[in-house]
């Protein structure tokens, strides 16, 4: 007989992740490639994460901490939480997929906007949770409204997804807005609606009126916060993230949570990259100016853009460049540039490209530049 597997999974649109640099060196013969695909910082890892593992390396016979101890008891400093309401991901990525597991049986629903981070629908659906989706507003920003409505009509709504800015539309839920939203989410079926507010970009964030999510965590009994060690920390490559989620619900997370899913590694080049601080800051300055010259040098192009509050920025391929988002990706491997295509986010027309070092971002002007020319000759 034939294996029988769940048509959720038959069925599922496994994540696209960005195309590696040695890939592109071998399928198109560039030795020079720069990747500003993934959203990754570009000035590496942090030194003092580098080091502290280097030392750490001649002990690993030994399994990890499955308690994550040190790690722990620094983010909850960080965060001003207690030492219970820290649990650890093998990136943020695995908190989300512990969260569907410990709220959610299969049947049940997510609700999110179109167009967010692609993580969500997917470990929602290896899960075998649908996630309901509202349309996007016409500024591309999630419609809040709409999504309440989808959770108060949908009984078996158990999770909310709110990557804040979002990931790749970089656009962002205002404070006035969140605190709407959660008050109304808050009275839903008696609290039982959880909402994720996911900061992966935290730390990039500069508009005064995107709110921090902690106060907001204290204050409304259904909120857990993500963040992770893959953005500013420069520690993709690590796997480490973390949740903030109350005492209560936390217990049961861990117990879903496989006692090793964070390295020995990653535990102690996630606490020493806490606290890198001249790196951190580094990484925030080198952003802020990236992301003002990739603005002035789109608008003199004439490359529409979002927005953004995070480590990259949207750009319209077909109005700037005459050319679908996946052509634009094409394109530019061809001249050792590695961006994101999105078009399994439904939007075609673009493509997102992260802020890198000035060199890289000259480098992705100059190509688009280059695109521009050929759609005039
Ligand atoms: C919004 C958002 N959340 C979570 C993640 C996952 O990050 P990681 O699993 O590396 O912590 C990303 C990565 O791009 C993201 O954009």
């Amino acid at each position: 007989m034939p294996i029988q597997f769940p048509r959720y999974i038959e069925q599922l649109k496994p994540y696209i992740a960005g195309k590696p640099i040695e890939e592109t060196q071998r399928e198109y013969g560039v030795k020079k490639v720069i990747k500003l695909a993934s959203n990754e910082n570009p000035l590496g890892p942090s030194p003092r994460a580098v080091l502290a593992m280097k030392k750490a390396m001649k002990e690993l016979q030994l399994y990890p901490d499955a308690s994550g101890f040190h790690l722990r008891v620094a983010l909850s400093k960080l965060e001003g939480v207690s030492f219970d309401e820290i649990v650890l991901g093998n990136g943020s990525n695995e908190v989300i997929e512990l969260l569907i597991r410990t709220f959610c049986v299969p049947g049940d629903f997510m609700v999110a906007s179109d167009g967010v981070f692609a993580a969500y629908p997917i470990s929602a659906r290896i899960q075998g949770v649908d996630t309901l989706f509202t349309r996007m507003t016409q500024d591309f920003r999630f419609d809040l409204k709409a999504m309440l409505e989808l959770i108060r009509n949908t009984p078996k709504v158990k999770l909310v997804a709110l990557p804040n800015p979002n990931n790749p539309t970089g656009t962002y839920v205002t404070e006035s807005e969140l605190v709407e939203f959660l008050t109304e989410v808050e009275k839903v079926r008696e609290g039982s609606v959880h909402v994720i507010l996911d900061y992966a970009y935290w730390e990039y964030v500069t508009a005064k009126d995107l709110p921090d999510p902690i106060p907001l965590y204290r204050r409304f009994s259904n909120v857990s916060v993500l963040k992770t060690f893959s953005k500013i920390y420069g520690l993709g490559g690590l796997r480490v993230g973390y949740g903030v989620i109350r005492p209560e619900l936390a217990k049961m997370v861990q117990k879903v949570r496989m006692p090793f899913n964070v390295s020995s590694l990653g535990l102690i080049g996630a606490e020493a990259a806490l606290k890198d601080k001249v790196f951190i800051r580094k990484s925030i300055r080198l952003n802020n100016t990236g992301m003002k010259k990739m603005m002035a040098a789109y608008r003199k192009l004439g490359i529409p853009f979002l927005p953004s509050q995070g480590n990259f920025l949207l750009i319209n391929a077909r109005q700037g460049l005459g050319l679908s988002g996946p052509e634009v990706f094409e394109a530019c491997l061809r001249m050792g540039v590695i961006l994101r295509p999105i078009a399994n986010y439904g939007m075609p027309d673009w493509v997102r490209v992260t802020i890198g070092t000035e060199a890289q971002n000259r480098t992705a002007i100059a190509a688009f530049a280059k695109l521009k020319k050929n759609k005039k000759t």
